[in-house]
């Protein structure tokens, strides 16, 4: 199920929560910034579309959609994506080029409707400027965060996501192991590279996203959380590279969970 909360006053959050059996939940947000040339970051999974478009409709009237800006185009993002521009001739999709190459596999996106940009590229819609921004931690190149100038909030796509035992509203509900030890386990799942990553070109690229300032972080997969978190933000994914690498449940571990739920005993 999709609800949907005030992050802000000008920005929605429309979030559901994913179990990862036997690790936890994992929130998946998408966002409505209320912009003059109001803003959809992402479209939500593919698997809850109909519901998405439920919880949207609840917040705005899609048809006042100017845009979407997609962070990246894995499954959790991309979900009415389709829906929406079919629905909507107006919007147009703020991507990568990789985006427009990747989607162009599966859904292509037609090209007069896309609107690229690099990480350090800006884009006015209306009342204010989104300056993409290339996050610390990323499952997919395509990937673009963005800082809002006007609101201040960092829209940082799946970084500093976390699975978590229970999904609060607010990050800071969150106490510092819940929070420390739910981002590292995510990032070492969805940014297995920051293993192997310099730790001064971490630090540096931690620093990029502590010099924005932003009053908000509005991570893909994290409860909202304000500025005043960042620090604590920060430091959990300076910790990654120290940590155990992920490792997932192999065959013999999947059977045992099947027994498990099944009542019967592995062969
Ligand atoms: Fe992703
Ligand atoms: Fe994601």
């Amino acid at each position: 199920m999709i609800t949907t909360y005030k992050a802000a006053p000008d920005i929605d959050v429309l979030t559901s929560s994913f179990p990862v059996p036997g690790f936890g939940l994992i929130p998946i947000n998408a966002f409505v910034l209320h912009a003059a040339e109001p803003v959809l970051i992402d479209t939500g999974a593919v698997v809850e579309s109909e519901d998405f478009m439920t919880a949207l409709r609840s917040v705005i009237d899609p048809a006042d959609l100017r845009w979407i800006w997609l962070t990246h185009t894995d499954f959790d993002h991309i979900g009415s994506l389709h829906r929406l521009l079919a629905e909507n001739p107006q919007i147009r999709v703020i991507t990568t080029f990789l985006g427009v190459g990747i989607m162009g596999l599966s859904a292509p996106l037609p090209m007069d409707r896309v609107h690229l940009v690099n990480p350090g590229q800006t884009i006015s819609v209306g009342d204010r400027t989104l300056k993409a921004v290339r996050p610390p931690a990323f499952d997919n190149p395509i990937t673009t965060g963005l800082h809002d100038d006007r609101s201040g909030a960092l829209f940082s796509a799946d970084c500093f996501g976390a699975l978590l035992a229970d999904v609060p509203q607010s990050a800071e509900d969150l106490s510092d192991d819940e929070l420390h030890q739910g981002q590292v386990f995510w990032a070492t799942v969805d940014s297995p590279w920051l293993h192997a990553v310099d730790r001064a070109f971490l630090a540096k690229s931690l620093n990029e996203i502590r010099e924005l300032h932003p009053t908000l972080v509005l991570s893909s997969h994290l409860p909202a959380a304000s500025g005043a978190s960042l620090e604590r933000l920060l430091s959990s994914l300076e910790a990654v590279p120290a940590a155990p690498p992920f490792v997932g449940p192999d065959q013999a571990a999947l059977e045992q969970m099947l027994g498990a739920m099944t009542g019967s005993a592995p062969q």
